[in-house]
């Protein structure tokens, strides 16, 4: 499978990380370290920092996302964001499904459907987490549960849409543990996520799907994950608060 049918993406999830003046510090002193990377690259931030990371990005290849979005377009939500709200602001790229919403906030694979459906409605390019549990992984019944939950969150997408929509493979025992998948591993279950596409759409947009690997990458191991045939690029949580680590994973990715 030919790797130049789509582009790597490296894109840090700040997660509930970083005050707007920070969030402002570590832009200024990724922009020049990523600075002509042959990727994209993206941050997905805390709302409250998407402004100021705007202002510290602009003019430079640092695309600003969300780590997530309503599916109503407005209305008696407390707390939630909608689609069209981040769109308005200028933000293209949103992560739904994370595992952290999945196992804190009681999102389902249903929930995560409707949440993407919305993001797409709105033109937003959507970073689609999925994974198995520990528990999932010792029992051999990964790839069952990955497919399954790529399957329900892409009900009701198009072929077309797919060119919106990122996937993120993040096994949850390997999230903030330290304990990255083995670059045999990623790549597994990232070929079986583009085969689903296949079956789901076809292979030409199998081929041009940009699937990612998350889970403990960082500096050291991000070059031998992302030079996998099936791993385009990262969704990096700790790592992307460090401007030296994430620069030195896009580089990685950029070769
Ligand atoms: P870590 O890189 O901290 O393991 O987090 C991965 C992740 O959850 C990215 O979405």
């Amino acid at each position: 499978m030919d790797k130049s049918l789509r582009k790597a993406v490296i894109a840090g999830n700040w997660k509930m990380n970083k005050t707007p003046d920070e969030a402002k510090a570590i832009i200024e002193a990724m922009k020049p370290l990523v600075a002509g990377a042959d990727c994209d690259v993206v941050l997905c931030v805390p709302y409250v920092d998407i402004f100021a990371a705007q202002q510290a990005a602009a003019g430079s290849n640092i695309q600003i996302g969300a780590e997530n979005c309503h599916w109503a377009e407005s209305g008696a939500f407390t707390g939630e964001v909608s689609a069209p709200m981040l769109k308005a602001i200028g933000v293209q790229y949103v992560i739904i499904g994370h595992s952290e919403r999945r196992q804190y906030f009681g999102e389902t694979d249903e929930t995560v459907n409707k949440r993407v459906r919305a993001a797409l409605d709105s033109g937003l390019t959507v970073i689609l987490c999925v994974g198995e549990l520990l528990d999932q992984r010792k029992k051999g019944i990964t790839m069952e549960v990955v497919r399954s939950q790529v399957k329900v969150a892409l009900g009701g997408v198009s072929a077309d849409e797919m060119k919106q929509i990122i996937i993120a493979y993040e096994p949850v025992w390997a999230i903030g543990t330290g304990e990255t998948a083995t670059a045999e591993q990623a790549n597994e279950v990232n070929h079986a996520i583009r085969e689903v596409i296949g079956e789901l759409y076809n292979a030409d947009v199998a081929a041009a799907t940009t699937i990612q690997y998350g889970g403990s990458m960082n500096a050291k191991n991000a070059a031998e994950l992302v030079a996998q045939v099936d791993v385009d690029g990262g969704l990096i949580g700790g790592a992307s608060l460090k401007a030296e680590d994430f620069s030195v994973i896009v580089k990685a990715a950029s070769v």
